[in-house]
């Protein structure tokens, strides 16, 4: 149990002998020179009791006595105390190489997270990174707290871009197997790769679009997929596979993990059985097969979600309400959460109402979408390469990197350069994206966030790296805390107690900038007190084991936060 929440529970049953009921938080003090903590509870108590605060406040005061240090009064009834020294030490000390014993595990739950969300065969924008590295993080925070997650990369494999490769490649082989009607047989293997179908992509969609024959039979392909045609299928599965495996790279370099790796065209046997559910709410409207989503109460116009098109054919909507139905009858998660553009807000708000309404998810399946905002450039807009094209993920990683190869030390060379200067591109990526809040919208500076000074990914992990060096350079292990008088370190032992507070509110609003915001304040706090004292000459051997101790005990704390980021640490930089 964490320290705070162990105080907390000893203080409620102090009111309890006294005879009172009420919930009870410890909050930092707003006059630090009257205790490091404070309790506001007599003046609720007051409240419900009738009675006189300064009276309740002196009841309860007469029972702490003897546990805390510090204690008194200040009006209308609040009480300022601190916690004794050896009382916080002794915690530490058990707490120094255990993160889990800092905080409180949540109540169990099933979260379905779904996030990353590529599109088969196109290049991955910034937009993608962003669910990537929020969904990947909140994620890990889940499983932190203790709840189970599964999570799923969702990848949009079907749309214009299937219609485009097949007729592209209908262009240069015909005479495959695939574009034979009569074809029954076993289909061959193709062969390209990822980097042929992104070219290919690209002189397809220009054709296109100049070409309105060779539109038509891209539309005419796509809906061909879409009704099931064997032989498109078969062939568009294999380029999916194909640019499956660039895609799962490009995952595995942030550091993002899915449990499962399906996707819009695994929903398709889902489509039957979810119809049926939402029959009686569909009619037709302009050939198209809609369902009412509006409320009484609402305050803006929500149209009419389609469900089927006039054509016949599904849409994004078909399936993910088909993709809802197989989570829940597969996993009964209490929760899903899509960690998806805010842009798409109305659209989640429709399909979950239609899930709600048609009793596709019942009361406890919670559906959350989690928005995000957009990364801008300098000039506020969406963030656009240098000649105004989409910003991809590699153009952004190009940048970074740019930015940071120059900043790592001359005296590290070959493969250990390369795998720190990918690292610390990474860091910087991933902890200036979840540095703001989920919601905002934020200017990416390259310049600023890459940095090795102020706050940012490569400051944390220098700190970090700075610890390990300290802690290496001592031959023993065998360190405690010790009580001692000094100011700078209580501070850093302070803002150890804050863990809990850190975790809860970052899990409460979905969003990782606690987190963020955190490391660089206890980055921050260990390296004036690193600038301030003398940790590897300390004489005074009680002095030195405490020192070491709190380093030990930060980069613990640190590495357990990065890793919740899913931030690698480096060794050296
Ligand atoms: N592929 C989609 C896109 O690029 C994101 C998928 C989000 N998840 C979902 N279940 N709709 O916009």
């Amino acid at each position: 149990m964490s320290f705070i929440k162990e105080k907390e529970n000893f203080l409620k049953n102090i009111l309890k002998d006294l005879g009172y009921e009420s919930d009870i938080v410890i909050l930092p003090s707003s006059k630090k020179e009257l205790g490091d903590f404070q309790l506001n509870v007599a003046m609720t108590l007051a409240k419900k009791y009738k009675k006189n605060p300064m009276t309740i406040a002196s009841e309860i005061i007469s029972k702490m006595d003897s546990s805390f240090s510090n204690i008194n009064i200040a009006s209308p009834g609040f009480i300022n105390f601190s916690f004794k020294d050896q009382d916080l030490i002794d915690y530490l000390n058990n707490s120094i190489t255990n993160f889990e014993s800092l905080y409180d595990k949540h109540k169990e739950k099933t979260i379905f997270l779904d996030y990353g969300g590529a599109n088969a065969a196109k290049a991955l924008h910034v937009g993608h990174m962003r669910s990537a590295n929020i969904g990947e993080a909140l994620r890990r925070l889940c499983n932190t707290l203790g709840y189970k997650t599964i999570s799923d990369v969702h990848l949009g494999d079907l749309g214009r871009q299937a219609g485009m490769l097949i007729s592209e490649i209908k262009k240069r082989e015909p005479e495959l197997v695939f574009f034979d009607e009569n074809y029954k047989g076993e289909y061959p293997k193709i062969n390209y790769t990822a980097e042929n179908l992104g070219n290919m992509y690209v002189s397809a969609n220009i054709e296109a679009s100049n070409d309105e024959k060779r539109m038509e039979e891209v539309r005419e392909i796509t809906a061909e997929i879409d009704k099931g045609n064997e032989r498109y299928l078969a062939l568009w599965k294999q380029l999916v596979e194909i640019s499956s495996v660039e895609i799962k790279k490009i995952y595995d370099e942030l550091n993002c993990h899915f449990d499962l790796w399906e996707g819009e065209l695994d929903s398709f046997k889902d489509i039957p059985p979810m119809l049926t559910v939402l029959k009686p709410y569909l009619y037709e409207s302009n050939k198209a097969m809609v369902m009412d989503v509006k409320n009484d109460g609402d305050t803006k116009e929500i149209p009419p979600l389609i469900v089927i098109k006039n054509d016949g054919a599904t849409i994004y909507a078909t399936r993910d309400l088909a993709t809802i139905y197989s989570r829940i009858k597969r996993f009964n998660p209490d929760e899903i959460w899509y960690v998806v553009d805010s842009r798409q807000s109305l659209y989640f708000e429709q399909v979950f109402r239609a899930s709600r309404m048609s009793g596709l998810v019942r009361e406890h399946n919670k559906l959350l979408h989690l928005g995000f905002g957009t990364i801008n450039g300098s000039d506020g807009k969406p963030y656009k390469t240098r000649d105004g094209g989409v910003m991809y993920l590699n153009n952004l990683l190009d940048i970074i990197r740019n930015e940071i190869e120059p900043k790592i030390k001359e005296e590290i060379t070959g493969e250990k350069r390369a795998e720190i200067k990918e690292k610390l591109t990474i860091a910087t990526l991933k902890y200036s994206d979840l540095m703001s809040n989920r919601t905002t919208d934020y200017i990416f500076d390259p310049v600023k966030f890459s940095s090795f000074d102020g706050k940012t990914g490569p400051y944390i992990l220098y700190t970090d790296v700075r610890l390990k060096s300290i802690l290496g350079k001592v031959e023993t292990n065998d360190y405690k805390l010790e009580v001692i008088n000094n100011l700078d370190l209580k501070n850093i032992l302070l803002k150890i107690l804050e863990i809990p507070s850190i975790l809860n509110h970052s899990f409460n609003d979905k969003s990782l900038n606690y987190i963020t915001d955190y490391l660089f304040d206890l980055a921050s706090l260990f390296n004036k007190f690193y600038n301030t004292y003398h940790i590897l000459t300390e004489e005074d051997e009680k002095i030195k084991n405490t020192y070491l101790a709190t380093c030990k005990l930060v980069l613990n704390i640190l590495e357990n936060l990065l890793d919740i980021l899913a931030i690698n640490p480096v060794d050296r930089m």
